[in-house]
């Protein structure tokens, strides 16, 4: 299962991924955080106080070799230059399982706070007017597309603020969208511009609320959200301790990282990964969309920059999904 946390700068995002990320690694089930931010701060916040985490080596900066990679033997990708970051997998791609013991895995995974992370890398000055943050999102938009991942599996993505990713195909990669909001005017205001969009594309998002001090918070985000507004999380000792470089108390059961996390917020986690877990993928549709983004990123420009017909990539009888895997 793909996992999106969006929402205003400031919101809560990177803290909430490396939270509910480190719930389901403490839970035993397998998971990959990844940085998808300008900013790259998920490995400080996954790696407790005291840890010093490893940055993984960023997957931007080696965009083309993972196409490379990731095109494998796949006849309809004539070139590496002509695999852009929509581009569907077909019979030949190489396709990836969660944390699988393949080329990728190897080179961009680390681990902080004992959950194995991968990141696009910071935005440096090197790519100002040369290129967007988009290309280095494309990585993980083509890390997603080749991703046969099954139930009880997770990768996590902290996403870059505001609607960034709609500029692509990214936010159709995912099963469910966690839209991180304060109970602000500005924090809903960011949920509305996702729901209209998510409506289009029949996206599902769900709503936590964060920073939750008191019930005239709670009662704003119930008005402004309705329906869509999941769980909150409220103000966090913990995490406030964690970002002054404090410890956290020890809890009674010390293999459960979050074990003195406040109650309220563990159940809201755990709302989460239910809310997750209750829409078992459908595989089709999930093609269909790459498949949609892909014809439309061709048409708008990709055509022109690589003088193809990029629609010709597209393997019309192939849908990715675990039997696909085993051939
Ligand atoms: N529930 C919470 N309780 C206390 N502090 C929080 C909580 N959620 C986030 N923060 C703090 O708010 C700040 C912004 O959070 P962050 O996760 O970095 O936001 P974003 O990734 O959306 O920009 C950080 O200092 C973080 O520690
Ligand atoms: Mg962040």
């Amino acid at each position: 299962m793909r996992i999106a946390f969006v929402g205003k700068g400031g919101s809560g995002k990177t803290t909430m991924s490396a939270l509910f990320s480190r719930h389901l690694a403490a839970a035993g089930a397998p998971v990959l955080a990844i940085d998808g931010d300008i900013n790259q701060h998920l490995a400080e916040a996954l790696a407790p106080a005291g840890d010093t985490p490893v940055a993984p080596p960023p997957l931007g900066p080696r965009l083309h070799d993972i196409k490379a990679y990731l095109r494998g033997t796949n006849p309809r990708i004539t070139s590496t230059e002509s695999m852009i970051k929509t581009t569907p997998p077909g019979r030949g791609s190489r396709l990836l399982s969660l944390l699988g013991d393949d080329e990728l895995h190897t080179r961009h995974v680390s681990r902080a706070g004992g959950v194995p992370l991968m990141a696009t890398g910071e935005f440096d000055d090197n790519d100002l007017g040369v290129a967007c943050y988009h290309s280095k999102l494309g990585a993980v938009e083509l890390y997603l597309g080749h991703l046969i991942d099954g139930p009880g599996e997770y990768a996590v993505v902290d996403m870059t603020a505001g609607a960034d990713a709609f500029a692509s195909g990214l936010f159709t990669r995912f099963d469910l969208t966690f839209l991180v909001a304060e109970p602000t005017r500005k924090g809903v205001s960011v949920y509305r511009q996702y729901r209209d969009h998510a409506r289009e594309f029949g996206i599902r998002i769900a709503v936590v609320g964060n920073k939750v001090t008191c019930e005239e918070d709670l009662l704003f985000l119930k008005e402004q959200v309705g329906d869509d507004l999941l769980t909150h999380l409220v103000h966090s000792d913990w995490v406030r301790a964690a970002e002054q470089g404090r410890a956290a108390p020890a809890g009674p059961n010390t293999s459960d990282p979050l074990g003195t996390l406040e109650p309220h917020n563990r159940h809201a986690l755990t709302v989460m990964r239910e809310a997750v877990d209750a829409h078992p993928r459908d595989w089709d549709r999930l093609h269909r969309h790459a498949v949609e983004f892909h014809l439309r990123n061709a048409r708008s420009w990709a055509d022109a920059r690589t003088g193809e017909d990029l629609a010709a990539q597209v393997d019309p009888e192939y849908v990715p999904g675990p039997a696909t895997l085993l051939l």
